[in-house]
This record gives structure tokens, C-alpha cells and sequence, in this order.
């Protein structure tokens, strides 16, 4: 479906089940489909809900798109759902979301889930490349980032034994919003530096990451984990940077574990 968020945005979203509010954010490019294999599908009673995120899917794009921005109106999303908490599950870029609406927003937050992510900034080098993306996006479409991004989004068993996964994934990013992918990749750019906020997260956090994740290797993961006070690290063997789709079964495991830990806590 697709709601109001504020200032005359929209936002897609699926909003299923009831009970503990889990909320879900993509990463670049995707969208709100990244989620089927989560929503409806976890082992404790909750309300699973998945944002389109400004630009995405079936989103608004924001005028000047930044992580801050996204957590704004997934946060005018959930007000509109009703939601006041929430566990907020980002993946990669919607990692990058969940920890600025930790940020701006601490008060929304029930816990956090930071799949395939990092705190670190672009250096140098690595905004230099989101240029070349944006003007590859200009020149020749969202296909071209696509392809460019499609080499790092699975590990090698996924590459290897699932081309059905693969396939899907491929078309889910060809299918993305110019000005998404454009807006995207300028807010990935721009992101700050969200390490000097880690020691002060006081909910309950639980990180996940591929061991073959390639774009946000286990070594990311292990730096989220060594600074967010009593975060729990679930490695998932045999799954790349997109560890929902890849190894869904996991993933819901690990995740209905650490639900299951704050519905009886
Ligand atoms: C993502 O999956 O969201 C991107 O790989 C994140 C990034 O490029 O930093």
C-alpha cells in the first residue's frame, strides 16, 4: 500500500501481522521486496512493516535526500501507521538509516537490528566513486549502477547454487527509480560518521552480517558490535551482503531469537 508521510510524501509500504512493531529498511538499490521472506514470518507475534524508503519503490523522492531524511520520514511513516516504537531492522543503506533515526529520533526506537552495515563514513576514495556512479546513472540509467553493484551483492555460495536469487535481486535493482538511485547514492555519499554515537545506544542491538558480505565484510559488523554496549554478532555462513534474501531461514532465526529476548525480558 501506499501512505502519507508528511509533507505531502508518500511512502510504500506492507504493513502485516500484529503485535511487537518491527520495522524494515532496504539498502541501495532496493526496495521494500527485499523483506518477503521476513514479513509475516517470524517466530514471535509482531507487526512486520517495510518502508519503501524516499525515492525507492513506490516512495516520494526527497528534494535533497540524506540518511537524516530517510529516518525522518520512516519516522512520519510510522506515525502514520500508529507505531510509536519500533525494533528498526536496516539492511546496508537502511543500516545507515536505522542508526541516524537512533540518532534524531531515540525516542521511536524499541531496538536495533544492523544487517550487512557499517558506522564509518565514505573516505575519500569511496565518494569519489559515488560520483562516478551518479554520472554513470546520468548518462546511461539506473541499469548501469546495477550492473556495477551486482558483482559485491551476493557471496559466492549464493552465486554459485542460487541464480534464481540472483535473478531476482538483478532485477530489483534494474527496476529502481532514477531519481531513487540519484538521490541514493548522494546520500550514501554525504552520511557522517555514525561511530561516535555507538557508545550511547542503550537499546537493545543485535548485528548481522554475511561472512562472504564483500561490500560490508564481517569486519564492519565486528566494529558495530565492539562499540554498541552489549550489541549481540550473529555471523550467517554461506550468505553474502544481502542476508535476508540469501539465507532467509537464518536470518528469521536469528532475528525471531533476539525478539523473542525483548517480548520476555
Ligand atoms: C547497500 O547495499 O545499501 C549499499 O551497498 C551501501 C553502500 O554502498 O554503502
Amino acid at each position: 500500500m501506499i501512505i502519507a508521510a508528511g509533507e505531502g510524501r508518500l511512502l510504500g509500504c506492507d504493513d502485516v501481522g500484529t503485535g511487537l512493531p518491527v520495522c524494515f529498511l532496504h539498502g541501495f538499490p532496493h526496495d521494500r521486496s527485499l523483506w518477503n521472506a521476513q514479513l509475516g514470518a517470524l517466530a514471535v507475534p509482531a507487526r512486520t512493516v517495510a518502508f519503501d524508503l524516499p525515492g525507492f519503490g513506490e516512495s516520494t523522492p526527497l528534494a535533497s535526500p540524506s540518511v537524516e531524511g530517510f529516518a525522518d520520514a520512516v519516522v512520519a511513516g510510522l506515525d502514520t501507521l500508529g507505531i510509536d516504537r519500533a525494533v528498526i531492522t536496516g539492511l546496508s543503506m537502511g543500516g545507515y538509516v536505522a542508526l541516524a533515526l537512533w540518532r534524531r529520533h531515540p525516542s521511536r526506537v524499541r531496538a536495533l537490528v544492523l544487517a550487512d552495515t557499517r558506522a564509518t563514513a565514505d573516505g575519500a576514495e569511496g565518494r569519489a566513486r559515488r560520483d562516478a556512479l551518479i554520472a554513470a546513472a546520468r548518462e546511461h540509467g539506473a541499469a548501469a549502477v546495477a550492473e556495477q553493484m551486482a558483482p559485491g551483492m551476493v557471496g559466492r555460495t549464493t552465486r554459485a547454487q542460487r541464480r534464481d536469487v540472483v535473478a531476482a535481486l538483478d532485477a530489483m535493482m534494474r527496476r529502481a527509480p532514477l531519481a531513487g538511485v540519484l538521490g541514493g547514492l548522494a546520500a550514501l555519499r554525504d552520511r557522517p560518521d555514525a561511530t561516535p554515537s555507538l557508545g550511547g545506544i542503550t537499546v537493545p542491538t543485535l548485528v548481522v552480517c554475511g561472512d562472504e558480505d564483500v561490500l560490508t565484510p564481517p569486519s564492519d559488523a565486528r566494529a558495530l558490535h565492539f562499540g554498541i554496549p552489549g550489541s549481540r554478532l550473529e555471523l550467517l555462513a554461506g550468505a553474502g551482503h544481502v542476508t535476508c534474501v540469501e539465507r532467509p531461514a537464518a536470518f528469521n532465526h536469528v532475528l525471531s531469537e533476539f525478539l523473542t529476548g525483548l517480548v520476555t525480558a
